[in-house]
């Protein structure tokens, strides 16, 4: 759809779609004390913020922390359909649709996408219409957030075995075909992530200066990046910590790209970006995440998702063991969510149950 306009092409993928699109409209939110010295865009909020913050002592002691070293930002608490870090996104790309009168949402994904899930139940609150074009073909059976898609009325399109780019056309077909018979339909991105949306991860960033301001480290999965680029853009590349979670490939670029656009000049501060916890790639199951689901349920009682947060604690598990993280420091692991996908993957399903 026309209002939607790519500014910067996408680094090439390995799990889906990429585009950047405009910020169109920056409004000054004046009932927004907290933002005095910049404009922000727009949002519709979906959650109650803040989210908190726990303290993790059981989990910072087994991983030779001080008790009070290890804390977990809890945005898989974002409330709707399971909750996880898309819903920050969402508030500012749904804002933008609802804006210009789109009543429908149009996105794509790999089957077990969060991003999908929680497109669709962003629609449901709003009252808008969700299609989800979803790579591969329909499932022999319905787990995890499929059967979440299914239960708050999204469509599904399954595009077969299509490669990002065709998956990606797909969709801006089907935002055609839906204009040409109505209203307009917004096309959401890839992940959730333009510029735009990656304010909803510098709101994180205010939160967490609020909740800890002697944060050290922030370590976040990185999937199409606007959540790292939302964080570093509020606390600095030096604090924030993404562990590569194989969804694209070449992440770096994707958040340095999300951060250019955002701060309208080329980004060129390093980035601590690890790339170590992919494995044989997006969808397997390693060994580093096994470890960490386990450590963190059986010292937190929290749950890991095997993709993302499995991935991203792993590399804060690394970050330990190689001295780059270290006692003393007050290092915080953002849990973005993701427990349906837990339940969609039969392999953390069978480890789980010592299979
Ligand atoms: C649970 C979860 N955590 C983290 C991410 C990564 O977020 P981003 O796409 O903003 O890099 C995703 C992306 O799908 C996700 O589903």
């Amino acid at each position: 759809m026309a209002f939607l306009k790519p500014l910067v092409s996408a680094a090439p993928r390995r799990g889906g779609i990429g585009k950047s699109q405009a910020i169109h409209e920056r409004v000054v939110l004046i009932s927004d004390q907290s933002v005095t010295h910049m404009s922000k865009p727009q949002k519709i909020e979906l959650a109650t913020w803040p989210t908190p913050l726990e303290p993790a002592p059981r989990l910072a002691k087994a991983l030779g922390l001080g008790s009070d070293d290890l804390w977990i930002k809890r945005d898989d608490l974002t409330g709707l359909a399971g909750g996880g870090n898309k819903i920050r996104k969402l508030e500012y790309t749904c804002a933008e649709a609802v804006a210009h009168g789109a009543r429908t949402l149009v996105t794509v994904g790999a089957a077990q996408s969060n991003h999908a899930r929680l497109t669709a139940a962003a629609g449901a609150r709003l009252g808008l219409d969700v299609l989800l074009v979803l790579a591969g073909n329909p499932p022999a059976e319905y787990t995890g957030n499929i059967a979440l898609d299914g239960l708050i009325g999204a469509k599904i399109i399954w595009a077969g075995d299509v490669d990002d780019h065709t998956l990606e056309a797909l969709a801006q077909e089907q935002v055609r075909r839906l204009e040409s018979q109505g209203p307009p339909a917004a096309l959401i991105p890839f992940g959730g992530s333009n510029a735009l949306a990656c304010y909803g991860y510098w709101d994180c960033g205010e939160e967490l200066k609020a909740q800890i301001p002697d944060l050290a480290q922030v370590f976040t999965a990185i999937g199409s990046g606007g959540t790292m680029a939302g964080l570093v853009h509020s606390l600095g590349a030096d604090r924030v910590r993404g562990v590569d979670a194989g969804a694209v490939t070449d992440p770096e670029v994707r958040v340095r790209n999300l951060l250019s656009e955002l701060t309208q000049t080329a980004f060129c501060a390093p980035l601590n970006i690890r790339l170590d916890q992919v494995g044989a790639g997006y969808g397997y199951f390693t060994e580093p995440v096994k470890e960490a689901l386990k450590l963190v349920a059986m010292h937190s009682g929290i749950v890991l998702d095997p993709i993302y947060t499995g991935r991203a604690f792993a590399g804060l598990i690394a970050a330990v063991r190689e001295g780059s993280a270290k006692p003393g420091d007050k290092i915080v692991f953002l849990h973005s969510g993701g427990l349906p996908g837990f339940f969609g993957s039969q392999d953390a399903l069978r480890f789980s149950a010592g299979g």
